[in-house]
């Protein structure tokens, strides 16, 4: 099943898969968006200055005081609100971000269609990542439920929380692939792969903007960002420098991006990252050449927060009027919080530097963004404080949230001790997060609380009913200590049946600028692992976190380990679903989980190198760590559920697929276990010689399916020709005829059952 040299001439991709084409993505902007203003728009536009055009150019923090805003970066509200409530009034300001509500926003609004010159609503944004007031798991969570839909539905509650409480434009889906654990920010992302990251960034596109138009009272505009590759900073070190070959942006790091714009997101957020020496922010090949051009894409780019700015840092502009001219000029529409804009577009624009054309175009694509909104029809559209007052944290959005919690808890071992019996047993919690309503919804949320979600404790006690089996004890802080701490944690595990030990990650340590260098439970949290599980009693490890952990010593030992993220509002409430067998746990790793910290960055769709290590003992002269395997410890793709899963009976269609008709393959998924079961089947393919390597696997499709104990099922995929296409040698798209290997697997490291193929 050698490839010929034929192969060599590299068939072009015609009719392009979905994820890849230009045309199918225009048509859909074309039927969100459009490109033309409604007249009255276009004419408020030759009425406006050059200073004015600015102004609409220029996004600032909300600087209502003690708002979410200045919370969050008390560096940047520099002005009072009654500042900024005057640079309204001047035509100086297109929107604010982080902004504090319906009261704040009509204020500000009112003040922009009664006092400015040319009546032109504001915009209101905010970073609502994943949920408003209700909270819903950190979007690393959500993407371990390997269920889009379950994403579109909590975008969805969470853009109609958002556009109930004065907000139009969400800053969010995150769609940077993270294939370093030490990088914080893969808390906010889908993770490693890249099918998972195309379709959780569609349906969370799809879930804010709702399917009635953004005009819609309760749509949210959605931004996809970061644009480009800020997920691949060099040792993980977050707005670090990224040096990445244009195949891998084109195969790896674009398409969740494309998939995003496909799905109608009409805005795309600059990267603070350079990339190969030139800032994502002033790249013109990557937001006018690749973005524009190539890929159509009409909607509006914005920096990062200061990411003009940074231009100066990163030495690649003198000062503010080139970081101005810069940005603007390779394609950044709008400035974030520098008012660089402001600042120095007029002076660029007089002395010729910058053409009016592209002033007007940027300002075009800001007040198109406002008219699709439906700002102009109705600038209140969307500010309403009764409605802000009883459209959050009903019921049902309460409901789905621990739906959505449960859904993304992953189950990496389980020697029997799980499910939890309800009643009969005595339960010691412990750990730092055993109880107290802390470290519940996780990092990048702006404004939820922890005060109004549930912990573990309260979840627990509400599970078993039976207050008085269960003890709490913390028995160590989350990086140091406490004073007696472990004896009194040795004292609870003595006293009780099973330890529910929840150790890990604060929410502080993953987010935002929060890279470590050592992914690993702290050592503190280590030696109370260590002195719990030496009393013999089996314990089960609640780990919290907002990365992959590399899990070592005691933890490995436990006799069973969920990870549990950060699940929002109904944390506690979600974990204690699982812990005692009401919801089969149905997660798998979206992020590979490594034996050490040295393995990052790691992703399961590596290459084989020229001399891969055999599997088994390492071997002489071979690919390979000294300390460890070359695998993950846990892949991305598994979790155990409560059922016992068996893989059997592949069929294929054919061994030979057609250049044009689609192959079927199918395996039989049966559940030998005694309880329900839901189980992520998952196709995997490689390429077995190529004109450019190919990754050892790839996943190219998975389904739930949910199976009664006994009960069998026979899982259908099909592969197409599309599927197959990769980023050829010229920077296309082919695919090239010859030998594949397939696995449906339940994860990208297990066997499951595995065939061949051959494209002709
Ligand atoms: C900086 C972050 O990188 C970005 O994700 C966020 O949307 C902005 N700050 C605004 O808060």
């Amino acid at each position: 099943m050698t490839k010929t040299v034929s192969r060599r001439a590299m068939l072009m991709g015609a009719g392009a898969a979905a994820a890849w084409a230009v045309s199918p993505a225009r048509a859909l902007m074309a039927q969100t968006r459009g490109a033309a203003l409604p007249a009255p728009v276009e004419a408020l536009l030759a009425q406006m200055t050059v200073e004015e055009k600015a102004g609409q150019l220029t996004l600032m923090a909300a600087a209502w005081a003690g708002g979410a805003a200045t919370a969050l970066n008390p560096a940047g509200a520099a002005s009072s609100f009654d500042e900024q409530l005057a640079q309204v009034r001047a035509g100086r300001l297109g929107g604010v971000f982080n902004g504090n509500g319906a009261v704040m926003a009509k204020r500000m609004q009112t003040v922009a269609m009664r006092d400015a010159r040319v009546k032109i609503p504001l915009i209101f944004a905010a970073d609502v990542i994943h949920g408003l007031r209700t909270v819903f798991p950190v979007p690393l969570a959500e993407a371990a439920s390997f269920d889009p839909d379950l994403a579109r539905r909590t975008a969805r509650a969470a853009g109609m929380e958002a556009a109930a409480s004065g907000i139009d434009w969400t800053f969010a889906p995150m769609v940077d692939v993270a294939r370093d654990a030490r990088w914080g920010r893969g808390v906010e992302g889908a993770g490693e792969d890249v099918l998972l990251g195309r379709m959780m960034a569609e349906a969370r596109v799809r879930g804010f903007q709702g399917t009635r138009g953004l005009a819609a009272p309760d749509a949210v505009a959605a931004c996809a960002k970061h644009f480009a590759a800020y997920g691949a900073g060099e040792a993980g070190l977050d707005y670090n420098s990224v040096d990445v070959s244009e195949r891998t942006l084109r195969e790896v790091y674009f398409p969740p991006f494309q998939a995003a714009f496909a799905a109608g997101a009409p805005t795309a957020m600059a990267s603070f990252n350079e990339i190969a020496g030139i800032p994502a922010t002033a790249n013109s090949w990557l937001l006018t050449d690749v973005l524009r051009r190539e890929w159509g894409f009409d909607g509006l780019v914005v920096s990062d927060y200061t990411g003009d700015e940074e231009l100066i840092a990163h030495g690649f502009a003198a000062d503010a009027r080139e970081a101005t001219r810069l940005a603007f000029m390779a394609g950044v529409d709008m400035s974030m919080q520098s008012a660089f804009y402001i600042t120095h577009l007029p002076d660029l624009v007089a002395k010729g530097e910058v053409p009016m054309a592209r002033l007007d175009e940027a300002v075009r694509r800001v007040l198109a963004l406002k008219a699709q909104l439906g700002l102009f029809d109705d600038p209140f559209r969307r500010i309403d404080p009764r409605r802000e007052k009883t459209r959050v944290r009903m019921p049902a959005t309460l409901a789905l949230a621990q739906e959505a919690g449960a859904r993304s808890v992953v189950m990496l071992k389980n020697d029997g001790v799980l499910p939890l019996p309800t009643g009969g047993r005595k339960i010691a919690l412990i750990g730092p997060f055993a109880g107290g309503r802390h470290d519940l919804i996780g990092p990048w949320n702006v404004y939820g609380t922890d005060a109004e979600a549930i912990d573990l404790e309260a979840g627990v006690r509400a599970a078993v009913g039976d207050a008085a089996s269960i003890s709490v004890t913390a028995g160590s802080g989350v990086d140091d200590a406490l004073p007696g701490g472990i004896d009194a944690a040795v004292a609870a595990a003595r006293a009780a049946d099973v330890v529910v030990l929840a150790i890990g990650e604060s929410q502080r340590m993953s987010g935002e600028a929060q890279s470590r260098a050592d992914v690993v439970v702290p050592p503190a949290q280590m030696a109370l692992t260590e002195a719990v599980a030496a009393t013999g009693k089996p314990v089960v490890v609640l780990l919290r976190t907002g990365r992959a952990l590399a899990l070592t010593g005691p933890v490995l030992g436990a006799s069973a380990i969920l990870v549990t993220w950060f699940l929002g509002s109904r944390d506690g409430a979600a974990i204690a679903d699982v812990l005692f067998g009401r919801v089969s746990p149905s997660a798998r790793l979206p992020v590979s989980f490594p034996h050490a910290t040295g393995q990052e960055p790691y992703h399961y769709d590596h290459k084989s190198t020229g001399r891969p290590n055999p599997p088994g003992p390492l071997a002489e002269y071979k690919a390979h760590y000294r300390e460890y395997a070359n695998e993950a410890l846990f892949p991305f793709g598994h979790g155990l559920t409560y059922g016992a899963i068996e893989y059997s009976a592949l069929e294929l269609g054919s061994a030979r697929m057609g250049a044009e008709a689609p192959l079927g393959v199918a395996a039989t998924i049966r559940n030998t276990g005694t309880r329900a079961a839901t189980e992520v089947v998952q196709l995997y393919v490689h390429d077995v010689a190529a004109s450019i390597t190919r990754p050892v696997r790839e996943l190219k499709a998975f389904e739930r399916v949910t199976l009664a104990p006994g009960e069998a099922k026979v899982v259908r995929f099909t592969l197409r020709r599309d599927d197959l296409l990769f980023v050829g040698q010229r920077m296309q798209r082919v695919v090239e005829p010859g030998a594949f290997r397939l696995w449906i697997a339940p994860s990208a490291q297990a066997e499951g059952v595995s065939g061949t193929f051959t494209l002709a």
